[in-house]
């Protein structure tokens, strides 16, 4: 299986991909929507081909995406991986990769979808949140749930606290699941 990893920043969930063994030689490409993120730099170290784009340089999302798709073709992608890609996908990339996206969100979706989710969780106040991977659909993290784990929050969690716990535990559980999925060969994770 060949997979291609969506980031937008820093990369520490990419970082953990790439540290298990055997997800490392599944991975040919990057894709980066913010050329100067450090996720690229974390990428060359390794070797990995990056594309990075500005969308600002493209007339909309499916001249992007379309830019995107020939990356994927040109490597023989099967599978998308999100790790803090910060874009909704579109219409273009789902349609050829319909149930071949996953994502990775900070919270216990359906709860806290969107932006902001650690926050989001600390502002309701609650006592625990957790990550969640799951299928990419049209909507804002509202895909097929394949897998959660829970993060206590404490009283004393400001956002700085509960992110670094959210990415502890982060970088056991998505290396997991893209693990699940090799093996599986994407099979079983299907809708
Ligand atoms: C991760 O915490 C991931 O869950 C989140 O972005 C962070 C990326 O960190 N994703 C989302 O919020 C998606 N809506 P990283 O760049 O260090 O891997």
């Amino acid at each position: 299986m060949k997979l291609a990893v969506f980031a937008s920043g820093n990369g520490s969930n990419f970082q953990a991909l790439i540290d298990e063994a055997t997800i490392r030689p599944h991975i040919e490409l990057v894709v980066c929507d913010r050329p100067e993120a450090y996720v690229v730099k974390r990428a060359e170290q390794h070797a990995i081909p990056v594309f990075t784009f500005s969308a600002k340089a493209f007339a909309n999302k499916a001249a992007y995406e379309n830019a995107i798709l020939h990356e994927l073709e040109k490597y023989a992608v099967d599978f998308v991986v999100l790790a803090g890609y910060m874009r909704l996908i579109g219409p273009t990339l789902l349609t050829k990769f319909l149930n071949r996206i996953i994502n990775l969100h900070p919270s216990l979706l359906p709860k806290f979808p969107g932006k902001d989710a650690i926050q989001q969780a600390l502002d309701a106040g609650e006592r625990e949140t957790g990550v969640t991977a799951h299928f990419v659909d049209e909507g804002m993290d509202t895909g097929p749930v394949i897998d959660q784990a829970r993060v206590l929050i404490k009283k004393e969690d400001g956002l700085e606290e509960l992110t670094a716990k959210i990415h502890q535990i982060e970088h056991h559980f998505y290396p997991n699941v893209v693990k699940q999925l090799i093996l599986k060969q994407g099979e079983g994770f299907e809708k």
